[in-house]
């Protein structure tokens, strides 16, 4: 990948911007598809994300005058401070609250910020539900490092922190990690409480497409939040009675079912969400390895059901998406991907109706919400590095 060409045409576009810069260099963090193991990264459970060829590049290169500057080519604005005063900053629900939160997570880390340009430029659509959040963290933090090292896991979590800390998103830890440590062809089976990954090779005959619904619905955030919270409710229930019991990873079938009298009925759907989709990551893994795609395709309609029904995440957009390309001849299987109430569905299908399957869903989903919504080929790629330096 170095010296590619679109990263070359970032530095090219660093130097229209700042001025030619000796030192210039650009680094790349992609955003991701999960593709199955939703609402269960903040129960310490499963997950099983690809990190995608879709990526934030930041090209950044020493300044002399003493400031941050921050580019962003998607917003065409440009925000600066003293280097001094970053440390101090509050969020503005701005973009520049990730770069800055990842800022002060560095200096609490012990980096120094040096003075310096930035530019970002990403192909990471804002909003979809593919972490362009992650993807700019990331490659912000690898821009402020500016070659300074951080271990990889480290890297990740800081990205986390800065998203809960200062963006005030309280996310598990998927996004970051898989950003961080993608695999070309793979996709990488996290286990939320370790920290410890398996990677996982995708079945030959299988195209996994996403579907951007290009809605988000405004509830997404606070929704999240109160997702976490029924979460913290129903383990502590669990717990009453097996005290070992931290988190809804621990929860087994038999353990849920004991405890879901005692639980109201909102709380008992959130957790046997979180307990059943745990059981599928698993299983769609062993499925993966066995190359049982129709078995895969099951589990992710399983998947999609248990977040519309019993986590309540989805929205009109996504499940007609969803039962849409069920109806495709060819298609495996379809699920909603990500936080939910908009953003995209991951559609699992045979590679000669990929074709048919994009003009099929366009179609359909035009004459029902008026709206085009874009596909993007789940390309497993490599996590983040330095692209070049120059
Ligand atoms: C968002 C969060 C992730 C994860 C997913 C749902 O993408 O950032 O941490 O919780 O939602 O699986």
């Amino acid at each position: 990948m170095a010296g590619s060409s679109a990263e070359q045409r970032v530095i090219d576009a660093f130097r229209r911007l700042y001025g030619s810069a000796d030192g210039i260099r650009a680094y790349r963090a992609p955003g991701r598809v999960n593709l199955i193991g939703e609402h269960t990264d903040y129960n310490l459970g499963f997950v099983l994300p690809v990190a995608l060829d879709l990526a934030t590049v930041v090209a950044t290169a020493p300044a002399s005058d003493g400031m941050l500057r921050i580019h962003s080519e998607d917003r065409n604005e440009t925000a600066e401070w003293l280097v001094g005063e970053i440390g101090g900053l509050a969020p503005r629900r701005h973009w520049t609250d990730y770069p800055i939160g990842v800022a002060q997570e560095l200096i609490r880390a012990g980096f120094e910020i040096a003075p310096a340009n930035l530019l970002i430029r990403s192909t990471v659509p804002d909003g979809s539900g593919l972490s362009s959040s992650a993807a700019l963290e990331i490659s912000s933090a690898l821009a402020l490092l500016a070659g300074r090292t951080l271990a990889p896991l480290e890297l990740a979590r800081l990205g986390q922190r800065a998203e809960r800390g200062f963006v005030g998103m309280p996310c598990g830890i998927m996004d970051q990690y898989i950003s961080v440590f993608g695999e070309e062809r793979a996709a990488i089976c996290l286990d939320c409480r370790s920290l410890k990954h398996q990677v996982v090779r995708l079945p030959e005959g299988v195209e996994f497409v996403a579907v951007n619904s290009m809605v988000k619905h405004e509830l997404a955030s606070s929704a999240y939040k109160e997702r976490t919270e029924q979460c913290a409710a129903a383990v502590e229930i669990v717990h009453r009675n097996h005290s070992q019991v931290e988190s809804l990873r621990d929860v087994t079938p038999a353990m849920f079912e004991e405890a879901e009298s005692s639980m109201t009925p909102v709380i008992a759907r959130r957790a046997r969400h979180v307990v059943t989709e745990n059981a599928r990551v698993l299983q769609f893994v062993a499925a993966c390895r066995d190359g049982a795609v129709e078995h895969m395709g099951e589990l992710f309609e399983a998947s999609h059901r248990s977040l519309q029904h019993d986590y309540e995440v989805s929205c009109d957009e996504l499940d007609f998406l969803v039962d849409a390309a069920l109806g495709i001849e060819g298609v495996y299987g379809a699920r909603m991907t990500g936080g939910g109430f908009g953003g995209c569905t991951v559609n699992m299908m045979r590679p000669e109706v990929v074709a048919h399957f994009k003009q099929e869903i366009a179609g359909l989903y035009h004459e029902r919400f008026g709206i085009e919504p874009r596909m993007y080929p789940c390309r497993p790629s490599w996590g983040a590095a330095e692209a070049k330096s120059f």
